[in-house]
């Protein structure tokens, strides 16, 4: 069990730097009351928010066995977890979110969970998103059942790209590319695009949801009218159950309006498992063993299991901080204020009324991002369009529970893909709008530049 810290060692005030913010005790329970301050280590990511209602609590504990469970091919003895595939990524939610944590890139030879390549060609589907390849649909699925054909495995290469620190200090960025190998359906064509996305952490998904959606809007600044060289647009998506555009919250490029349908994609595009929102297998024409395939029920996840899975998805608790109020820590998080970090980087929300669980509502809460799209640079582009968000846009990602990926996981990958093998090297991948961030971080002290690691360890 840790222990907050006394009140009084909090206010060791800021250090020099520019717009930084006083110290914010409310800042070390980065969840406000839905904070999980007990289990940290290995575990740091399975909590559930430490103010969920009883009347949760069964719900919680069944969405997460079927979050856990491996789901099995159609027909089998178990109704309930049957339906995996045709085609598939994995066969559970953990397998990517293993712990509820985040995935890595795999290494050579190693089953590509956890990264996954969505794919499109160019052009504008009908409700505005990205038109997929008339043989692969949306996304890779590297797996099958027997008798169907897999569509393919994905081929990473990477180059390493030399760089020095002002202080004259060399680091390498590792630049991976992206190809598929032993195509199921045919060849692909030279104008495929591809996007890989690996696994992200799972906590605080319902505090983010319950951001009021004005709140979200007041910030955008999408042609740089205050003239800080940072714009920050909202991406507008389908919803496939309320039929309109919505605000995009959740994926690498905010392509998901709600946890809900994010978890009904992640049933059907990773696992092969229609549910309530998306009851038809993605089986494209000529994928015909795909079609002919045997299903486990119409849809194959009830939707008792699914609301389950989703409330499961939606309070997984944030970690408490670490080492908060230290030295190191405090002059990090001014830094991070001075180098132009938080533009983006929004450090602190307060929650509106959460639809269905009031734990979640009116909650200070400190994710470190502004849920906006932002030109990254050349370098991060994936140059695949998902509705609003160009090909070089992703959303900033919230920072919280960064520092414990090493502890829950066993690995320091970030950013998008996972390319980033350090937290330093992800804030050099930082161009575009971001440039000038990164450069104030790259030309820092070798001090300056640990405190700022320093302080996302601690998130
Ligand atoms: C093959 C690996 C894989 C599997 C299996 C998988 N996910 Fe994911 N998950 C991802 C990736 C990759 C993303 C990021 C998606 C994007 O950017 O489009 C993601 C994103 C999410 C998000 C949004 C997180 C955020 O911060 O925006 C939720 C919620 C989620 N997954 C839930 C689930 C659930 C529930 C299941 C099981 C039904 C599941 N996932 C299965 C890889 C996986
Ligand atoms: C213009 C907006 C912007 C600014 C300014 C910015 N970031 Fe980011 N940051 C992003 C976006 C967008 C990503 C995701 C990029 C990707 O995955 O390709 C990101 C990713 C990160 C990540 C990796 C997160 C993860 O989950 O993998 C870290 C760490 C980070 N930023 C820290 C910083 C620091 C430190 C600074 C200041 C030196 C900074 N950022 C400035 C937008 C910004």
């Amino acid at each position: 069990m840790r222990r907050l810290l006394p009140a009084a060692l909090l206010f060791s005030a800021c250090t020099a730097g520019g717009d930084a913010a006083e110290l914010d005790e409310s800042s070390q329970l980065p969840g406000g009351a839905t904070t999980n301050t007990l289990l940290l280590g290995s575990n740091a990511f399975a909590s559930p928010i430490a103010n969920l209602l009883p009347e949760h609590e069964g719900d919680f504990f069944s969405g997460n066995s079927f979050f856990n469970a491996a789901w099995v091919s159609a027909p089998a003895s178990t109704t309930a977890r049957d339906g995996l595939g045709p085609l598939f990524n994995a066969r559970s939610c953990s397998a990517c979110h293993f712990k509820d944590g985040r995935a890595e890139p795999p290494g050579d030879g190693e089953d590509h969970l956890g990264l996954l390549l969505r794919l499109s060609v160019p052009g504008t589907g009908p409700e505005g998103g990205p038109v997929g390849h008339e043989l692969y649909g949306g996304q890779l699925q590297p797996f099958a059942l027997p008798d169907v054909p897999a569509e393919g495995t994905i081929e990473i290469t990477s180059e390493e790209l030399a760089g020095t620190y002002g202080d004259g200090v060399p680091y390498s960025l590792s630049a991976p590319t992206y190809t598929i190998a032993d195509p199921g359906y045919g060849s692909l064509p030279d104008d495929l695009l591809i996007s890989p996305r690996i696994a992200p952490i799972m906590v605080g998904l319902g505090l983010l949801e319950a951001i009021p959606e004005d709140a979200i809007r007041a910030a955008v600044d999408p042609d740089d009218l205050d003239d800080d060289g940072i714009s920050g647009r909202v991406n507008e998506v389908w919803d496939h159950e309320a039929q309109t555009l919505r605000l995009g919250r959740f994926g690498w490029k905010a392509d998901q309006p709600s946890v809900r349908q994010q978890v009904a994609g992640a049933f059907l595009g990773d696992m092969g498992i229609t549910s309530p929102v998306f009851p038809a297998e993605e089986c494209t024409e000529a994928q015909t063993g795909c079609r002919a395939a045997a299903t486990g029920g119409t849809p194959e996840i009830e939707a008792e299991a699914f609301d389950k899975t989703v409330l499961y998805s939606s309070v997984l608790a944030v970690p408490v901080r670490r080492r908060f109020g230290t030295a190191d820590v405090v002059s990090g998080e001014a830094l991070f204020h001075a180098m132009g970090c938080a533009s983006c980087h929004t450090p602190s929300w307060t929650t509106g009324a959460h639809p269905t669980l009031p734990e979640l509502s009116g909650q200070r809460i400190w994710p470190y991002t502004d849920l906006l799209l932002h030109d990254m640079g050349d370098g991060l582009a994936d140059r695949r369009p998902v509705f609003a968000a160009d090909g070089r846009e992703w959303k900033t990602p919230p920072l919280w529970g960064l520092g414990l990926v090493d502890d829950v996981n066993g690995h320091t990958r970030y950013l998008h893909d996972g390319r980033a093998r350090a937290l330093a090297e992800a804030i050099l991948w930082h161009g575009g709008e971001a440039e000038s961030a990164k450069e104030a971080f790259r030309t820092a002290s070798a001090a300056d530049r640990d405190a700022v690691l320093a302080f996302l360890e601690s998130l």
